[in-house]
């Protein structure tokens, strides 16, 4: 045999030494969800070690995370049932939770990213994530609430604005409004492929923000289709988009892998709530280990392609690369 492949594996200096892919803590974003009121951190029950924070203790998470080097953020925010309704009206107001906790957090921490999320779903007493109509949900008219909710967005600090809401020409209009009112400086994360994923539940319990009738299934993606996702990747481009992203991440590695080939703008996954939750789920009942499991799934999403990776794992990724 002339060609042994096993030479380069032999040892540990010599596996790192031909390691074709590295994670560092540079390259995720955290997601943070966020509650009202004060001296509140709420664990949720699907995800263990996730928890949901009032403004102030939020504060004490971002900075454990930048001093871990973990320095990108993507805030939810959990709305009270009482303040949503059909137009998600609160999702505009310049003085709600949100842009409140943008503007802490950058007064704070200058130097994080702040990833916002441009979405009705949180705000929406359809929890929907568009305005809903005779159980239809409306397109264009949802257009023009998430260019206002974008606006307060960049008013109140956001780096990047990311719409996961997949409603179409959101791209385009988002950037219209946002360059109008001077925001040109502020990016935006296109949700680009974003489907239709029964993983999503956890992070549905976090922020009380499930559908109230129906599915999201006339605006997510079908998860049989991949070319789709291409069609998706050229509008948003065309729109103007800084960044594209595929949700979820890990069921999804060959979306993630199409637009990596026939992209040449950072690509992102969402590694989301229900793929941490399984994770979580068969450690805590010593099915697998979890920690091994939690490098092995963020480093294949790298692999990949993805260029950023936004995942609840974030923070203890980063304590585990400091042991
Ligand atoms: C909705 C939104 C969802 C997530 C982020 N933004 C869920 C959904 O579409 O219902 C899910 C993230 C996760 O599961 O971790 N705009």
């Amino acid at each position: 045999m002339i060609r042994r492949p096993r030479r380069n594996r032999q040892t540990e200096a010599i596996r790192n030494m031909v390691q074709e892919t590295t994670l560092t803590t540079h390259d995720f974003i955290y997601p943070l969800f966020l509650i009202s009121g004060q001296n509140q951190r709420v664990e949720v029950k699907s995800m263990p070690g996730i928890n949901r924070f009032s403004i102030d203790t939020v504060l004490d998470e971002v900075a454990a995370c930048v001093e871990l080097g973990v320095k990108a953020f993507a805030p939810f925010p959990s709305i009270p049932e009482e303040q949503k309704d059909k137009y998600a009206t609160e999702s505009h107001n310049p003085d709600g939770l949100f842009p409140r906790a943008i503007r802490e957090i950058k007064k704070n921490f200058p130097e994080v990213a702040l990833i916002t999320d441009v979405a009705m779903d949180p705000y929406n007493s359809d929890g929907h994530d568009g305005i809903v109509e005779n159980g239809e949900i409306l397109n264009d008219e949802t257009l023009e609430v998430l260019g206002k909710m974008a606006l307060v967005q960049a008013r109140a600090g956001a780096d990047i604005v990311a719409p996961s809401d997949m409603m179409d020409g959101r791209i385009g209009h988002i950037r219209q409004v946002l360059d109008e009112h001077g925001f040109q400086k502020v990016a935006i994360m296109a949700y680009t492929a974003k489907y239709a994923s029964a993983f999503y539940g956890p992070f549905r319990d976090a922020l009380g923000s499930a559908p109230k009738a129906g599915d999201k299934k006339t605006y997510q993606m079908n998860y049989a289709n991949s070319r789709e996702a291409l069609i998706e990747a050229e509008l948003d481009t065309a729109e103007g988009a800084d960044y594209l992203m595929v949700k979820p991440a890990l069921a999804y590695l060959d979306v993630i892998k199409l637009l990596r080939d026939n992209s040449n703008l950072p690509i992102a996954a969402y590694n989301i709530s229900g793929e941490y939750a399984m994770v979580k789920a068969a450690a805590q009942n010593g099915w697998i280990d979890g920690e091994k499991a939690m490098v092995e799934i963020l480093t294949s999403i790298k692999r990949a392609g993805a260029d950023i990776i936004l995942s609840y794992f974030a923070k203890e990724y980063a304590q585990y690369l400091k042991k």
